[in-house]
C-alpha cells in the first residue's frame, strides 16, 4: 500500500500513541506541493517563480512546477497529473477566471486542498479552495486612476487614453480595468479611446501600441498599461513614432518590477503601481498549516505602494524584483 502523507502522520500518531513506536522512529515525509504556473510571460512572472521554488527549497517542500505557456488546458492538465502523483497541497495561479470548476472538483474529491496565488477563480461553491493569496486588483486599478486623476487636476480635458489589457478573461485584466473605470468615470473629462489586449507580454505590448498610435496618433494623451512589461513595449513603440514617452504621452502601468523602475529613472515612464510577486514565504507556511491541520484565512491580501518617477532613483536600491 502506497502511504500519502495524511495517511502516514495518521499512522505514526497512532503508533506513538500506542507505544508501539516512537515518533522518531519514523524518517519525516517531505510535504509534496504541485505547483501549476501560468508561464513566464513578464519580468513579475518570473520573480514570482523564482520565489517559490526558492521558498519551497527553504522549506524543505518537495515542489513539483509546472509552466502552462499561458493555456489554461495546459493548467488543468498539470492540475489533473497532480491529483494523480496525490501530492498534499496543489497551489495555482489561473490564467483565467472561468472554466477550472470541474478540475477543483476532482482535487476535492481526491481530498487534496487547493491555494490559488496572485490571481483567482470564479466559482459557485467556494469551497473547492481553502484559501486565496495575492494582491487586490482592483484597488491597483484605483490606485493607477486616483494617481492620474490628482496629476490631470488642471487639465481641463479632453483626456484621451489608450488601455493596454492583460490577458483576456485574467482576474488582473478585469478587475485592473474595473478599478481604474470606477476612478475616471467620475470625471467626463477622462475618455478612453482604444482598449485592447497586450496578454501580459512586451511583444504584444509593443504591436497593439503602433496600432494605437496608427490609428490615434498626437490625439493620444494617456497610456494605462495593466503591466510594466506592456508598458515598457510600448515605450519603444512611441519613441520609434517619435514622440517623447513620459512626455508627449504620460504613462501608467502596474507591477513595480525593476524594468519599470529603470524606465522611470530614464525619464520613460511616470508611475507604477505595486504588485508583489514574492508570494513564495506565505504560500510554503500556509501549505504547512495546511497539512498540519491549522486553520488558514480565507483570504490573504498583499500590502502594496505606488512609486511615481520622482521617487524611482530613491527606491530602486531597495526593490528586490
Ligand atoms: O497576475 C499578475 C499579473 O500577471 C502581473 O501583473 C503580470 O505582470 C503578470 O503576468
Amino acid at each position: 500500500m502506497t502511504l500519502n502523507r495524511r495517511t502516514l502522520t495518521a499512522a505514526m500518531a497512532a503508533a506513538s500513541l500506542t507505544g508501539a513506536l516512537p515518533l522518531s522512529a519514523f524518517a519525516q515525509k517531505k510535504i509534496v506541493l504541485g505547483f501549476a504556473q501560468v508561464g513566464a510571460e513578464s519580468e513579475w512572472r518570473t520573480a514570482n517563480t523564482e520565489s517559490i521554488k526558492s521558498s519551497a527549497a527553504e522549506a524543505g517542500i518537495d515542489l513539483k512546477f509546472s509552466d502552462a505557456q499561458q493555456k489554461q488546458e495546459n493548467q488543468i492538465k498539470a492540475i489533473r497529473s497532480y491529483i494523480a502523483q496525490k501530492v498534499d497541497v496543489i497551489a495555482f495561479s489561473p490564467v483565467v477566471e472561468t472554466g477550472f470548476e470541474t478540475v477543483l472538483r476532482e482535487a476535492k474529491a481526491a481530498k487534496i486542498p487547493v491555494v490559488l496565488t496572485d490571481r483567482s477563480v470564479k466559482v459557485k461553491d467556494d469551497s473547492l479552495y481553502v484559501t486565496f493569496m495575492g494582491s487586490d486588483f482592483i484597488e491597483e486599478g484605483r490606485k493607477a486612476g486616483r494617481w492620474l486623476v490628482d496629476k490631470m487636476k488642471d487639465n481641463p480635458g479632453p483626456v484621451n487614453i489608450v488601455e493596454l489589457q492583460g490577458t483576456v478573461g485574467s482576474a488582473p485584466a478585469i478587475d485592473r480595468k474595473k478599478g481604474f473605470e470606477e476612478i475616471i468615470g467620475k470625471d467626463p473629462k477622462f475618455k478612453i479611446i482604444r482598449s485592447q489586449t497586450g496578454d501580459f507580454t512586451r511583444a504584444k505590448g509593443k504591436e497593439v501600441m503602433e496600432a494605437f498610435l496608427k490609428a490615434e496618433g498626437k490625439k493620444i494623451n494617456v497610456l494605462y498599461a495593466h503591466n510594466d512589461d506592456m508598458a515598457i513595449g510600448a515605450i519603444q513603440a512611441i519613441e520609434e513614432a517619435g514622440m517623447k514617452p513620459a512626455k508627449d504621452i504620460t504613462i501608467i502601468s502596474i507591477d513595480a518590477v525593476k524594468g519599470a523602475f529603470e524606465a522611470m529613472m530614464a525619464g520613460k515612464l511616470n508611475v507604477s503601481v505595486e504588485c508583489s510577486p514574492l508570494l513564495g514565504p506565505q504560500l510554503m507556511s500556509a501549505v504547512k498549516d495546511i497539512v498540519a491541520g491549522k486553520p488558514v484565512p480565507k483570504r490573504i491580501i498583499t500590502q502594496e505602494g505606488i512609486f511615481p518617477m520622482e521617487v524611482a532613483a530613491a527606491e530602486f536600491p531597495k526593490r528586490k524584483y
